[in-house]
């Protein structure tokens, strides 16, 4: 029997967790149940930084990006002694249910937490990264590429203008997600993304062709995991002579109102944490895919999500 739950938000923040907490608290405080914040994530359950929320306590955040829970990136959880000491939380706080919000990495610690302590879980896919495997989006993806899109067209326009070629690096650690979706809503000529190989003397060869018809500029999208673009830019203008500018977007991709879809992701995915908790179901993530609310075991949403190079790649290279 489910009294008392507690939520947190960990990894990397994401525009759209602030909703999302909002909808745990208020879904639980709605269903009687008590509710428990616990503050930077992981570090908050194994420090026992955590305290009783209400109705309240999440009024005014619906509009803010990041996280009033705070969050960070925490190796000591995944040892012994750091799941033994959240576990010891957990228990003295009499706490039934955990909702993690957080991305693939947060995933995996809670299951590994889950296997060996059988504390009932659930997990609520948020990261502007969208590499979470089995869902279609996480909460913040639509954010970050609106923001990432919103760079991207001001800098088509002094691109435009000087006629220069840019170099625009984007977030994605491990994945191109951010990167082929901006690339192609931007109408950028092309992508270098860790998932595929790319070579820069057909790129250049590109450029060079391009330019005797008449393209003068050109923006190249890279994620971060798959090069630097200060490193790119310089090669590429080595190799066409032409002026090269690089910009990295960085971390202003990971703050910002959300988005109203980020929001309503969010807002929903909030109360299907609550509620599959409430009927039993345990180590799962909750995910809207297709528009139909599904719950997928944490094991399978912490393998690799493949991404469609072919269809958008393609795309955005027919597109130039
Ligand atoms: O949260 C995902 C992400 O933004 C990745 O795209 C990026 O590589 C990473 O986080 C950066 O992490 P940090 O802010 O800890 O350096």
């Amino acid at each position: 029997m489910i009294k008392r739950i507690a939520v947190l938000t960990t990894g990397g923040d994401a525009p759209g967790m602030n909703a999302a907490i909002r909808a745990v608290v208020r879904t639980a405080v709605n269903a009687k149940l008590e509710v428990m914040g616990v503050f930077h994530g992981y570090w908050g359950l194994i420090n026992e930084e955590l305290k009783l929320f209400d109705h309240r306590s999440v009024s005014g955040i619906i509009d803010l990006g990041g996280t009033i829970l705070k969050t960070m990136r925490c190796p000591q959880f995944h040892t012994e002694e750091g799941m033994n000491r959240a576990e010891e939380t957990i228990k003295k706080n009499s706490i039934d249910g955990l909702i993690v919000i957080g991305g693939n990495g947060s995933f995996r610690g809670l299951h590994e937490f889950y296997k060996r302590y059988n504390v009932p879980c659930m997990g609520i896919p948020a990261s502007i990264d969208n590499d979470i495997n089995g869902i279609d989006t996480t909460i913040g993806w639509d954010t970050a590429i609106n923001t990432a899109l919103y760079a991207i067209d001001n800098i088509r326009d002094t691109a435009t203008s000087m006629e220069r070629i840019f170099v625009v690096e984007v977030m994605g650690r491990e994945s191109g997600f951010i990167a082929l979706e901006v690339a192609l809503a931007g109408g950028c000529e092309d992508a270098i993304i860790p998932e595929r190989k790319y070579s820069l003397e057909d790129m250049c060869h590109d450029i060079v062709n391009g330019n005797l018809r008449g393209k003068i500029s050109w923006i190249i999208v890279v994620a971060e995991g798959a090069a630097a673009a200060p490193d790119i830019a310089k090669k590429i203008n080595e190799m066409t002579g032409l002026d090269t500018r690089a910009v990295v977007l960085g971390h202003i991709q990971r703050g910002g109102r959300p988005t109203a879809f980020s929001r309503t992701l969010a807002l929903t995915l909030g109360q299907a944490a609550v509620e599959s908790l409430l009927k039993g179901q345990t180590d799962k993530a909750v995910a809207l895919n297709s528009n139909k609310l599904i719950t997928i075991d944490l094991e399978i949403a912490t393998r690799r999500k493949e991404i469609d190079t072919d269809n958008l790649y393609k795309l955005i290279r027919i597109l130039t």
